[in-house]
Order: structure tokens, then sequence, then C-alpha cells
């Protein structure tokens, strides 16, 4: 079974393009819900692009699947993780000036920040996912800070336009899915999951959740966001390995 998370930072986009209120996440996350999401994600930016803290600490109190703030790890949004309390925490690397996250974390060179991270959120009951690239020694790296889970970075594989490119990627997605599952880490995977490449990713078995934002939206624009979630549950329930 592979759970789908919702991603709805480009619904706060569109609302932050006029400063009101519409669209509003909040909302989305709800309609998402409805249509039979099972996680909500938005990603708390250092500057605030998207989501801003008002969006999270509503989010917290009306999602009733499962929270997945992802964020840097930063102090400062860390202190508001520890407040808020989501079900699950995916660390990225942030940059300001990238359009989204470019790539995964390089875990060895933040190991003691991430250790002492995994602890914070472990008191107060929150997992840990380290959003990494589909790599061993990165896999490795997790096991040892103590995350729970890794997301594998699906965006390279996303990106690959000449078959056997693809085939290359997801050939590595698919050993890092085992290697981490043997390692004993969940998994999930996600960035640049469509409607037209989410079908082999989930053909492979360790992959518990896909975390999606930018396809589902953008179909949203034309067939609504209930519409737009059911057809991408549909494509991954029809692909269930
Ligand atoms: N997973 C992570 C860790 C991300 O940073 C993002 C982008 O916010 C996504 C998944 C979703 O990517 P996309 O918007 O391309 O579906």
């Amino acid at each position: 079974m592979i759970t789908l998370n919702v991603n709805i930072d480009h619904i706060a986009t569109i609302r932050n393009a006029r400063g009101g209120v519409e669209p509003d996440p909040i909302y989305a996350a709800f309609i998402a819900e409805q249509a039979g999401a099972t996680g909500i994600v938005t990603h708390l930016r250092e500057d605030r692009r998207h989501i801003k803290d008002r969006d999270l600490y509503l989010l917290k109190e009306t999602v009733q699947s499962k929270l997945d703030l992802e964020m840097a790890a930063n102090e400062e949004i860390i202190q508001i993780a520890l407040k808020v309390i989501p079900d699950l925490v995916t660390i990225v690397p942030e940059k300001r000036q990238e359009l989204t996250t470019e790539g995964g974390l390089d875990i060895r060179k933040n190991r003691e920040n991430l250790k002492k991270l995994c602890y914070l959120m472990h008191e107060k009951g929150i997992e840990v996912s380290l959003f990494i690239d589909p790599d061993e020694m990165q896999i490795e790296e997790s096991i040892l800070v103590g995350a729970d889970m890794v997301e594998l970075h699906t965006g390279t594989y996303a990106n690959a336009k000449k078959e056997k490119d693809i085939i290359e990627q997801y050939k590595s997605l698919t050993e890092a899915a085992l290697f981490a599952h043997n390692g004993g880490l969940s998994i999930a995977a996600g960035h640049g999951l469509n409607y037209f490449n989410t079908h082999l990713i989930c053909k492979i078995p360790q992959i518990k959740e896909l975390s999606i934002g930018h396809s589902i939206i953008s179909r949203a624009a034309f067939t609504g966001l209930q519409v737009a979630v059911k057809d991408m549950l549909e494509i991954i329930q029809k692909n269930l390995k």
C-alpha cells in the first residue's frame, strides 16, 4: 500500500501573488483529504515565500490525516516544529535562490546537527524523514543519525528524457529503496512526480509514501483539486505491485 501526501504550498504561492486571503491552503488541505489524500505536506521556508506561520498553525488544527512539515535544519524552524508538533518532519536542504528544493541532503556534512534534530523531534513524538538522493552512503548516514524514514529524491528520474537515463535513474531508486528497507528505514519518494512518471515508482515495493505537489496543483487549475487528487490516487492504485 502506498499513501499519497499532497503538498499544498503552491496554493499559498497563488494567494501570496496578491497578498490577500484566497485561495486558502487550509481549504486546499481539506479538499485534498476529502478526495482521499492520506497526508498533507507543507514546507515552511526560511523566507516564507509560500506557507506562512499562520498556515502551519491552522493546518496543525485542521489536518485530520497526517501532517508532514518539510523544513530545513534551521534553528528558527526547528523551534517552530517543536511547538507545532506535526506527525512527521521531512528535512530538506534549502537555498534562498532556488525555485524549489534542488537536491538531497549531505548527511555526513551535517551529521551532528541532524543527530540532535532527530533526538529533539523524537522527544516530542515527531517522526523524522531525511530527503536524500538514492545513494547508499546517504542511507547509511540516515540510519546513523537516527532517522525513521528517508524520502528518496525522484527529481533526476523525473527529469530524465532518454530511455537509457530513465532506466538508470529508476534502477538507482529501486536499489536504494531495497537498501534502506533492509536497514530498517521507512521509505517515501518525491519531487517531480506527475501523472506520467508516478506509475513506475508505485511498483517499487519498499516505497510506502509519495509526496507530490506541483503536478497535482497544476492539474487542479483545470479540473479542480478533488479530481486532480483522485486522478493521482487512481494511478497509484492501478500500479501497486
Ligand atoms: N518532496 C520534497 C522533499 C520536496 O522538497 C518537494 C517540493 O516541495 C516535493 C516532495 C514535491 O515536489 P513536486 O512539487 O515536484 O511534486
